[in-house]
């Protein structure tokens, strides 16, 4: 009784400290994820400290200077000009904070295999100074069963544990980059504790930032729901995709079709298809938990099909392109290909795991030499090995100079009107020059049957 009475005061002590915003916030991994999360909080007014192992990215925000597109320089100079957040390498400083979130990548291995060591190598750096009193929240995405058997068990390497005397739970991220609706604080989130407490503190923590949270009964709920959310959308885009490939042979728009199908008000939800997906997410995620199906004698074959379905697209776009290059009075030696837009998706400056990148590497590989790119979110990239700049603009004369432009990523910056009123030929794999009017008999649409 006397317990169950201390443990309660202490919760109750802490809701009140994070109710009345007299707490430091802690965030381990400052990237995409990460720094809006700790620059939220820092505007708040709570005082944040941010902790990355990478030195650069420390040493531009302790020089107020921010590296995340979505985020306002201002806000980043603010914050660090008036002290609410601090920046460091330096991990003995968690002990400095109540509530911390853990915000490292969460890729795989060469052979698609999670790989957790960014959670492992963080949790060991916090729990170096784990205190009574603490709340940490993993945000990272990963596996079901990550937060239990392999965070906890390093947290309580010392005796602690949690609901008793720290408090632990996993909270998945749904940041959208390069979206202008929905932002951390209008987009609701799960919370699932180790404990009914570990809920309601986590709860309380993400409050502080953000209008609607769902609490779920454990860990393992909301990392499951976070790869359910991941894995809907690789399957339906790779239903999309099938059926482009389809279109194409029997001479019907998959682009008319699914908006057509979106006519209807209820039951259906459209997804576009494209020249593949990519990002830190979509790509991965699924993996995690096709890896951990194994272990249980579970084929997730969802998963491995739309993987297959949607990697295999990069490869279909080559195709595309290698065949209107056969057109042409031109030889692969030759050609002059321009892909517009490098990044994973729109408007984004994130290139990781890109299909358009992959579209490169296809065309390098095929012996296509001239293959350049315009990107005005990324001035320079590797292409297996060759660094690769952006043209410097796109300009009439550019798009001039090549045989075959290719739209892989749908920029809202792109004149699609001057694209395609000055090229040749268009191999567009977004539909992005649907509303182009005038002469588009030179331009090829991804899954439009002709
Ligand atoms: N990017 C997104 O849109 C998005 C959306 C939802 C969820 N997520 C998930 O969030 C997690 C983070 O993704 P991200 O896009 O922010 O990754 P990121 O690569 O942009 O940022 C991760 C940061 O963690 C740092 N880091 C790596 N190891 C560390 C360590 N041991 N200690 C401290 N810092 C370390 C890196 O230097 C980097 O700055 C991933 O699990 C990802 O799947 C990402």
């Amino acid at each position: 009784m006397t317990h169950t009475t201390s443990i309660n005061s202490t919760v109750s002590q802490l809701l009140t400290s994070i109710q009345s915003h007299s707490f430091t916030v802690g965030v381990v991994g400052l990237g995409y994820v990460g720094l809006p999360l700790a620059v939220e909080f820092a505007m708040k007014g709570i005082k944040t400290l941010g902790i990355d192992i990478d030195n650069r990215k420390i040493s531009s925000l302790v020089r107020g200077e921010n590296y995340i597109q979505d985020i306002s320089n201002d806000n980043v100079r603010t914050v660090i000009e008036n002290g609410t957040l601090a920046a460091t390498t330096d991990f003995s400083r968690c002990g400095e904070c109540d509530a911390i979130f853990i915000c490292v990548p969460t890729p795989f291995t060469p052979n698609k295999d999670p790989d957790i060591s960014h959670i492992v190598h963080s949790t060991e750096e916090v729990a170096k100074s784990l205190r009574a009193g603490q709340i940490i929240i993993l945000k990272s995405t990963t596996f079901p069963g990550t937060t239990t058997k392999y965070v906890q068990p390093i947290l309580e390497r010392g005796g602690m544990k949690a609901g008793r005397d720290y408090y632990l739970a996993f909270s998945p991220e749904r940041i959208d980059p390069g979206n202008k609706h929905w932002h951390t604080g209008n987009t609701p989130i799960v919370v699932g504790g180790v404990t009914a407490d570990c809920t309601t503190l986590a709860c309380a923590v993400n409050q502080v930032i953000i209008e609607k949270i769902i609490p779920a009964s454990s860990p393992d709920v909301a990392e499951m729901e976070k790869l359910l959310e991941n894995i809907f959308r690789s399957v339906n885009i790779a239903l999309v995709n099938e059926l482009a490939q389809l279109c194409d042979r029997i001479g019907v728009n998959i682009w008319e079709v699914v908006d057509a199908a979106a006519t209807k008000p209820f039951g259906f939800m459209p997804f576009y298809p494209g020249p593949g997906i990519g990002g830190h997410c979509i790509l991965i995620d699924p993996y995690y938990l096709s890896w951990m199906g194994r272990e249980f004698d579970f084929e997730t074959n969802f998963i491995t099909l739309a993987a297959e379905v949607n990697e295999s697209m990069p490869f279909y776009v080559r195709s595309m392109i290698v065949r209107e290059i056969a057109r042409q009075p031109i030889t692969m030696d030759n050609a002059k290909v321009l892909l517009l837009g490098i990044a994973f998706k729109r408007d984004v400056d994130d290139l990781r795991h890109s299909p358009a990148l992959k579209v490169a590497e296809l065309l390098f590989q095929d012996g296509i030499k001239n293959v350049s790119y315009y990107d005005s979110y990324i001035p320079s990239t590797n292409i297996l090995g060759t660094v690769v700049n952006s043209e410097k603009s796109l300009t009439a004369e550019v798009l001039q100079q090549h045989d075959i432009i290719v739209i892989t990523t749908d920029h809202t910056d792109f004149d699609y009107e001057m694209i395609v009123r000055n090229s040749r030929v268009v191999i567009d794999t977004r539909n992005a020059c649907k509303n182009v009017g005038g002469d588009k008999s030179h331009v090829v649409l991804l899954g439009d049957g002709k």
